[in-house]
């Protein structure tokens, strides 16, 4: 697609001023899951003109930071995670042209934009793979192994479940870790790499502020591709080095877009940013991703997948913070997104853990990531008919039984497919997001939406709790608001102060944040006043009382 562009729109904060300290550090990022966050057009499916209309509500909310999910030309395999045209945007999301809309609009409020890349594998309609002289040279074909060639190369799986292994009518066999639709690209091959580099500048001059990294771990496989040796492989991913997972070798690529992203925001006055989407054993492999020359950020799937108990979550902090102190990056933290179950679900079904685990999360040092629907207390859906499911896993047997309940913990999510919900897949969190009044779709869009929306969610509507104190809504504004008040709350340091069993209580730059894991009140002597809780706190004289599964700010 060509289409002629006006130069793009300056970041927020970077004209004339220089780049000042990384707004990456303490940034509060909003995932945009594009196909369900607003629909313009009525055909029920979420598309960049309706993202870009709600842009104030975002701004409203208080977030830095915008993150959009991949709206690029792709048959939509996987989400849009399977791309056919790096440089186009799909028809069912609109234009370039609306792409440069929202990210000016979002520019003229002082959002900045994170755009998704997806360098592990790319759709099987891409260009690429369609030629099969260029698909042999770009992608990783191997002869089969049988007397006539009739089994896989090796025992790879799909994180989506079956073979990672699919053959072609030629008769050999392609690499795909995650969907068939979604080949494996050769990064043993330099044109990958010139041509990855190439979209990366397209997106730039476009004039986003920085991309997600997808499978940012995936992108280098073992050399020989050896076999692994036994089954049930995507429990392994996050808990072991695999020959296609985690490779040393990923890192020369991260370096190497350090240098352009570097490069281009010294070029233009802006700092311009990596996010790792990477599953790594330990925080100190996680860590690795985040070296002073790689990538600026990686997710913290950690902290997302720990327990609601004190002592796991002082873990996990505190490991997260010493694994990124160790190579000076800033620590981020997630609790939900478009792979998971939501976090009210996710946290035995309770939105008061939910609410509790985000003002935590608000209060730790570094950037935290949002996603769509969450301050707005959504539950999982854990109801779809199987007639309305799209997530490729779904089909492919995936990741589906034996993953934990809803209600219980989750087990470590790897790259894809999240444990729990109505039965592992995600369908449940991407439900369209309600706006406004009693009935589907909710202001979603002039249509319907693409996945059902439960009959009971008129309650749940932004237009339903903005102004209520009490609501989900009000306690994120109110904690993003705080976020930006008090100064050094978010890259600042942090230090335990002590407090009963279940409970956590840290101190950061003008604030003592308690945590009740409990889920019963527990008294303890009044840290200071009240400045926000995630549900009623009493103070009674020197005593205060913390409700259960509560986190409270104090102002001290
Ligand atoms: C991670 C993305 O978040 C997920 O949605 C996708 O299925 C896989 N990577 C494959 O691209």
């Amino acid at each position: 697609m060509t289409q002629e562009l006006t130069s793009p729109s300056p970041a927020p904060q970077a004209a004339g001023t220089g780049r000042g300290p990384g707004w990456w550090r303490d940034a509060v990022i909003y995932q945009v899951y594009v196909r369900s966050f607003a629909d313009s057009d009525g055909d029920g499916i979420g598309d960049l003109r309706g993202a870009r209309e709600r842009l104030p509500y975002l701004k409203d909310l208080g977030v830095d930071a915008v993150w959009l999910t991949p709206f690029y030309a792709s048959p939509q395999a996987d989400g849009g995670y399977d791309v056919a045209d790096y440089r186009a945007v799909d028809p069912l999301f609109g234009t370039l042209q609306d792409a440069d809309d929202l990210i000016r609009t979002a520019h003229d409020l002082g959002l900045r934009v994170i755009v998704d890349i997806v360098p592990n594998h790319t759709s099987d309609r891409h260009p690429w793979f369609q030629d099969p002289e260029l698909a042999r040279q770009r992608y990783l074909f191997r002869p089969g192994k049988g007397e006539s060639g009739e089994l896989p190369p090796n025992d790879w799986e799909s994180v989506f479940g079956g073979p990672a292994w699919t053959r072609t009518d030629r008769g050999d066999w392609y690499l795909h870790l995650f969907a068939p639709e979604q080949p494996d690209l050769n990064w043993d091959n330099p044109e990958v790499h010139t041509e990855f580099e190439a979209i990366m500048r397209f997106w730039l001059d476009l004039g986003v502020d920085g991309f997600r990294v997808d499978v940012a771990h995936g992108m280098i496989k073992a050399p020989g591709l050896p076999d692994i040796g036994h089954g049930a492989q995507a429990q392994l991913i996050g808990a072991q080095v695999l020959p296609f997972f985690d490779q040393d070798g990923v890192h020369a690529i991260h370096r190497a877009w350090r240098r352009l992203l570097d490069g281009y925001g010294d070029a233009h006055g802006k700092h311009v940013i990596g996010v790792a989407e990477a599953w790594a054993p330990t925080s100190e492999r996680l860590a690795l991703y985040v070296r002073p020359d790689e990538l600026h950020q990686a997710f913290n799937f950690q902290f997302l997948n720990a327990p609601w108990q004190a002592d796991a979550l002082r873990s996990v902090i505190d490991a997260s913070l010493a694994a990124t102190a160790s190579v000076g990056a800033p620590t981020t933290w997630v609790l939900s997104n478009h792979d998971v179950v939501r976090h009210t679900t996710r946290l035995g079904g309770s939105l008061a853990r939910a609410r509790a685990a985000t003002l935590l999360m608000l209060a730790l040092p570094g950037s935290a990531y949002l996603y769509q629907g969450e301050e707005l207390g959504l539950p999982e859906v854990t109801d779809l008919p199987d007639e309305v499911r799209q997530d490729p896993a779904f089909f492919r047997g995936g990741r589906a039984t034996g993953a934990a309940g809803p209600g219980t913990d989750t087990e470590a999510a790897p790259d894809g497919v999240a444990a729990g919900g109505q039965d592992g897949f995600r369908d449940g969190c991407r439900v369209p997001l309600p706006w406004s009044g009693e009935l589907p779709p909710y202001g979603f869009g002039p249509g319907g939406s693409w996945l059902p929306q439960p009959a009971d969610w008129g309650g749940l509507t932004v237009a339903a709790q903005t102004g209520n104190p009490a609501s989900t809504l009000e306690l994120y504004r109110a904690a993003l608001e705080l976020r930006r008040r008090l100064p050094g709350l978010g890259d600042g340091t942090m230090s335990w102060a002590p407090a009963p069993d279940g409970v956590l209580a840290f101190t950061r730059p003008g604030l003592l944040c308690t945590v009740n894991t409990q889920g019963h009140d527990v008294g303890l002597p009044a840290p200071g006043t009240p400045l926000l809780s995630s549900a009623p706190v009493t103070v009674d004289g020197a005593t205060a009382q913390l409700p259960g599964d509560s986190c409270t700010w104090w102002a001290i």
